[in-house]
């Protein structure tokens, strides 16, 4: 019982405030390592200074999960840019706005928790390319003179060799501390060339950005996500530098930032509720998961590709020459939707595709991204589609199929799968062993077994030529692990679909 108040006291402490806030220092802050391949330098100190405080507006504090701290820049009311390998594994992060020391619950202190996140479609552990993510605040910040949104540059701006640009984050102030800097501190360093910087690394490319670390000048553990800034821009997000020492003087290395790295269709991954499992695992493992193979091209034709905002990608149906069902959770808050029709591979500009924009679309009224129940919605297309052998609108099922049966889930995006259409069988499993796992599923949503990294995000489940669900959520344990799979159960729907379908379908 004692154990118990001690845990839920922990967790009132974190979800009220500065996560930081008076805690002796303890967050793992997550900063890859690259082996040089030239000998260390001869220069031992970390350059800079503490920055005047509210000097850097834009710059975040991201507390991942109680454990990782990292930096990131406010790009807009609503979105943190930061680093991909800042949100591998997170669930749940506590962005703080308004800093200067992280340590003290500051009155211009903000925080906001954010639990969706988009990763960089190319983002790449081993080689660390397109380190960049994008967090979306469960609610607009406030903008005043201490928070304030960072503009990025075009991706034609070039930052000259030789420029003198500032790193900024709490970072580690030397390797021989133990923690990292509870006040934002700041270094100028020069920009180096990528051939220089290669001589250290051999993985930069023109999508990165280094500095010379001469002088020990630079970044360290804790400064990962943090902006490198020039001329009013925020020109890179901080990604790695040498092992094992950061005062060595490498050069340091940071994915190039701008308008277009932060916005571009079809190369971010898909947007997806993520829940995390309670621990209990599917008796169905990985190991027994069927296969994930090629659809035959068109033989689902009623599924269609979702881009919303040029930033995220999901899957929907089509269900009348109008109109396609779609996730809430993909299209609330948009402000556009290009629809793809008739693909097969989506990294193709195939001929038989149609694509249209959509600023016409709603979602249930009863749609909660808490418990992500009522996760549909309806885009209507500005003109009918026409229907050939493929894109077609999907059957709509009248009952469900008993547990257990064999159900055909389609979905794009799962690695290796090159933007074809792939497909799997997958099992369904009961309401019941799905809420134990999951804990908000209810008689409108059903269940598959994990259907084994096919897809990036649940596609669609189909049975017997028609339209069982539509992909809702997945384990935040990641496909591995062999969670199983939630989409929103078509024939909860029937009633709500026909009455907000001009044609029925
Ligand atoms: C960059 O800053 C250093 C140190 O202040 C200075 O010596 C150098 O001239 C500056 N370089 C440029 C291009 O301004
Ligand atoms: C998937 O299931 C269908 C129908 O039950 C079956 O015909 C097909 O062979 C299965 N495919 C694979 C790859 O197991």
């Amino acid at each position: 019982m004692l154990r118990k108040i001690a845990l839920l006291l922990a967790v009132t402490a974190i979800a009220s405030g500065n996560p930081a806030a008076g805690q002796e220092w303890h967050w793992k802050s997550p900063m890859p390592k690259v082996e040089a391949k030239r000998p260390t330098p001869d220069s031992r100190i970390i350059g800079g200074v503490e920055s005047v405080p509210h000097a850097w507006p834009h710059q975040a504090a991201l507390f991942i999960d109680g454990v990782s701290i990292c930096g990131g820049t406010l790009i807009s009311t609503e979105w943190i840019l930061t680093a991909a390998h800042c949100m591998d594994q997170a669930v749940t992060v506590d962005v703080v706005l308004g800093a200067h020391n992280i340590n003290e619950a500051e009155p211009d202190q903000v925080v906001i928790t954010s639990t969706q996140f988009v990763v960089h479609g190319n983002w790449d552990y081993n080689n660390l390319a397109n380190d960049v993510a994008l967090l979306k605040l469960s609610t607009p910040a406030e903008l005043n003179e201490n928070i304030v949104v960072a503009p990025l540059p075009p991706a034609t701006y070039v930052v000259a060799e030789g420029t003198n640009v500032t790193a900024i984050g709490w970072g580690r102030t030397s390797d021989s501390t133990g923690g990292i800097s509870y006040v934002l501190r700041e270094v100028v360093v020069p920009v180096t060339s990528t051939e220089t910087c290669n001589d250290a690394f051999s993985i930069v490319n023109d999508n990165q950005i280094c500095t010379d670390g001469t002088g020990g000048k630079g970044t360290c553990f804790g400064d990962a996500g943090s902006p490198l800034n020039y001329d009013g821009y925020i020109i890179g997000v901080t990604s790695f530098n040498a092992a094992p020492e950061c005062e060595a003087g490498y050069p340091d290395v940071f994915a190039k930032a701008s308008k277009e790295a932060a916005g571009k269709p079809k190369s971010w991954k898909s947007l997806r509720p993520l829940i995390e499992p309670k621990g209990l695992r599917m008796p169905t493992s990985l190991a027994a998961a069927p296969g994930c193979n090629e659809a035959v091209p068109h033989s689902f034709p009623h599924q269609v590709a979702l881009f919303i905002d040029d930033l995220y990608f999901c899957t929907g149906a089509l269900i009348s020459t109008e109109s396609v069902l779609a996730p809430a959770h993909c299209i609330d808050g948009a402000s556009y939707i290009n629809v793809i029709m008739g693909a097969h591979n989506l990294a193709q500009a195939e001929p038989d595709q149609v694509v249209m924009t959509s600023i016409n679309f709603f979602v249930h009224e009863e749609w909660s991204s808490f418990t992500l129940s009522n996760d549909i919605g309806l885009i209507r297309l500005p003109a009918p589609v026409a229907v050939n052998a493929n894109i077609a609108p999907a059957q709509l099922p009248t009952t469900d199929p008993p547990v257990g049966t064999i159900v055909i889930g389609t979905m794009w995006g799962g690695s290796g799968t090159n933007g074809a259409l792939h497909q799997a069988n997958v099992s369904t499993i009961s309401q019941a062993d799905c809420n134990a796992i999951f804990g908000i599923v209810t008689d409108n949503q059903m269940c598959t077994e994990s259907p084994a990294c096919c897809g990036n995000s649940p596609g669609l489940a189909n049975f017997n030529g028609e339209l069982l669900g539509l992909g809702s959520f997945a384990s935040s344990a990641g496909c591995e692990d062999g969670y199983p799979e939630g989409y929103t159960k078509i024939t909860s729907y029937l009633d709500w679909i026909e009455a907000n379908t001009p044609i029925t379908p």
